[in-house]
């Protein structure tokens, strides 16, 4: 599908199997089938990307550009700002006090902390899935319906908007007798699909899901890397996760990073490399991708 936004539409003025070692099986077959995939284009930019902590500098040297409709996965050991660096990209890190992003991150060539840009409608536009499911304590239907009504979206039928964002989310089929019952009702891996579905109900560009899947169980897991194919045909998709045969099986290109101690002890993160998936995977660039992805660190 083609993304065809106009620069500076988010300013308040526009807005409304392959073993690599015997200890890391990974599954090369969809990221190599990936590759041919046709690309339409940078959705998010990150040129030299600092991102501070009050005087701490939690991570560095992020130069990232995430394509559209690809399916990107940040790894690397705890610490090294995958977290971060996924927050800076919708401006949610602008939360937590007394952080700081140096450099430029580009949505669909805006600068995002550029002077004027409404930073609501970059969060719309760019959505976000949770480590921990975290449905609100009210019915499906109203999760769904909560981000479409809040930001006042022009809607034809909510009841359609509903329905096809937990189609998405494929979860439809699992709760259409029961919309009015509570979402908390629900199992873990049936609340984070529809948080998935509450993020998608907005109509977002792109969703950031920070390790979606490690509070599911292996079944639900699955279920959740089973759509990730199907959301990215519509959605650029960036996940962080820790399961590396995770990162093989459901995206395109993966971007590793490291922690290392500076002079004085700090352990700042940085980007070591991002390039395909099929690449990073079975000849990377850097030692250091080698040595984590083969269980040697990290
Ligand atoms: N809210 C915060 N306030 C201060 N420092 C923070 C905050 N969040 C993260 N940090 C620091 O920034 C660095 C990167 O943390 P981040 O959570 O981004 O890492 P991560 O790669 O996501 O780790 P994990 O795999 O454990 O989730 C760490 O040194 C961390 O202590
Ligand atoms: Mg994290």
């Amino acid at each position: 599908m083609a993304h065809t936004v106009p620069t500076g539409s988010m300013t308040n003025a526009g807005a409304v199997s392959q073993a690599r070692t015997p200890g890391v099986q990974i599954d090369l077959q969809h990221a190599k089938a990936a590759r041919s995939v046709s690309r339409s284009g940078p959705a998010i930019t990150c040129d030299d990307v600092k991102v501070f902590y009050k005087k701490f500098l939690a991570v560095r040297d992020v130069n990232m550009t995430f394509n559209r409709n690809e399916v990107s996965a940040l790894i690397g050991p705890s610490g090294c700002g995958k977290s971060t660096v996924l927050r800076c990209l919708n401006r949610m890190n602008d939360l937590v006090p007394g952080a700081r992003v140096e450099g430029m991150i580009r949505f669909e060539g805006t600068d995002i902390y550029g002077a004027g840009v409404d930073v609501n409608e970059v969060r719309r536009r760019i959505g976000m899935v949770f480590q921990k499911p975290n449905p609100f304590p009210k019915s499906i239907y109203d999760n769904v319906a909560y981000g479409p009504r809040v930001t006042k979206m022009q809607v034809d039928s909510m009841d359609d908007l509903v329905e096809e964002a937990l189609r998405k989310a494929a979860i439809w089929d699992e709760v259409k007798s029961n919309l009015k019952g509570s979402a908390l009702a629900l199992s873990g891996g049936q609340q984070q699909r529809l948080c998935i579905a509450r993020a998608i109900a907005t109509k977002p560009e792109v969703i950031l899901m920070d390790e979606p899947c490690s509070a599911l169980d292996p079944i639900a897991t699955l279920k959740i890397e089973d759509l990730m194919d199907s959301l990215a045909q519509e959605f650029t998709i960036i996940i962080v996760t820790h399961n590396m045969q995770q990162a093989a099986r459901v995206s395109q290109r993966t971007a590793f990073f490291t922690a290392e101690a500076d002079e004085h002890g700090d352990r700042t993160g940085r980007l070591v490399e991002f390039d395909d998936t099929a690449k990073m995977f079975s000849n990377p660039g850097d030692e250091r991708t080698e040595a984590y992805i083969s269980g040697r660190f990290g």
